[in-house]
């Protein structure tokens, strides 16, 4: 299966679909949601994206939908090439599908020794191993601290500048090698987790990507339009959250001139939906998931 829909229900439903909207999912994937919502919808119309090529032979035969091979971060100009001003949902679903997992040679998985690569869009040009063997050791540091999450990322950063001036690092095998002085061996698997989400984050520029959608999503959603996204790790959700509460990324409200605050959304989740445990049980992959909703006002 390329990729088994995580909170298809409860995101779907969050979509408030209208039979006649237009709707946008901005992470096609394999499918699943955007199938789902084509199910609900009417005479509406579907704009699917998804930057990764392999994506594209799921596309879904139906005069309704269009499939744009794309990143997300240009919604809007593709909206307009589509002749659509607003839109009455956004479904975003981040990260990667479990088929990029799962193709060894895309060098997301720790699982397999495969070339260090980690792009999404195989057409970019700065893979895995352009990050590992060129960053200095401080911009290898910031990135495990901050998109890892890593508190001795000193020591990862190290190994790997260390390693390198031996010789170039060009597989995930020798990724893992280098690093593992730096964690005890009963922790291998979280500890590789996060080196490999702070590295897949820089290549695919994810958190920038994100930002750039809900800046977008808050200009194209018509009035009582739906924003919903299912996040993977707590960056994503925080900026999330903090978008949807407040307008911007730092999550402060701003106020008017008479002190009402300024907000664009109506938060309809005010915790996130989590998936329960039959889910988890079926999908291991969706144990990490939170969906937010929200309203454009
Ligand atoms: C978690 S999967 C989505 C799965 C999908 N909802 C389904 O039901 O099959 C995320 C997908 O979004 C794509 N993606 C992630 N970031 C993207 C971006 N910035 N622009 C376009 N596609 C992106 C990935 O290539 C991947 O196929």
């Amino acid at each position: 299966m390329y990729h088994n829909p995580v909170l298809l229900q409860k995101s779907v439903e969050g979509l408030n679909i209208i039979s006649n909207g237009n709707y946008v999912d901005v992470t096609f994937g394999g499918g699943g949601h955007s199938k789902a919502i084509l199910d609900i919808l009417i005479d509406g119309k579907l704009i699917a994206f998804d930057q990764d090529a392999d994506a594209l032979k799921n596309t879904i035969d139906d005069e309704r939908f269009v499939l744009i091979n794309h990143n997300f971060q240009f919604l809007k100009n593709f909206l307009r090439l589509h002749k659509l001003e607003k839109v009455d949902g956004i479904l975003a679903d981040l990260g990667v599908s479990s088929h990029q997992f799962d193709v060894p040679e895309r060098g997301f998985s720790t699982r397999f020794d495969a070339p260090l690569d980690m792009r999404m869009n195989n057409n970019q040009p700065v893979k895995a191993s352009d990050i590992v063997n060129t960053y200095s050791e401080e911009e290898l540091k910031r990135l495990f601290r901050n998109y890892g999450e890593i508190k001795n990322s000193g020591c990862f950063s190290r190994a790997i500048t260390e390693s390198r001036e031996m010789k170039p690092i060009v597989t995930t095998n020798e990724l893992i090698d280098c690093v593992k002085k730096c964690f005890p061996q009963h922790k291998k698997n979280k500890f590789l987790a996060q080196v490999f989400q702070a590295l897949r984050i820089e290549v695919n520029d994810e958190m920038q990507t994100l930002k750039l959608l809900l800046e977008q999503a808050n200009e194209l959603l018509a009035p009582g339009g739906r924003l919903v996204v299912i996040s993977y790790h707590s960056l994503e959700d925080r900026l999330v959250k903090n978008f949807i509460k407040s307008g911007n990324f730092k999550g402060v409200v701003e106020k008017d001139f008479f002190g009402n605050p300024i907000v664009s959304f109506k938060q309809i989740t005010r915790k996130p939906i989590m998936p329960d445990d039959i889910e988890i049980k079926n999908n291991s992959r969706a144990r990490s998931a939170k969906l937010r909703i929200a309203e454009k006002i």
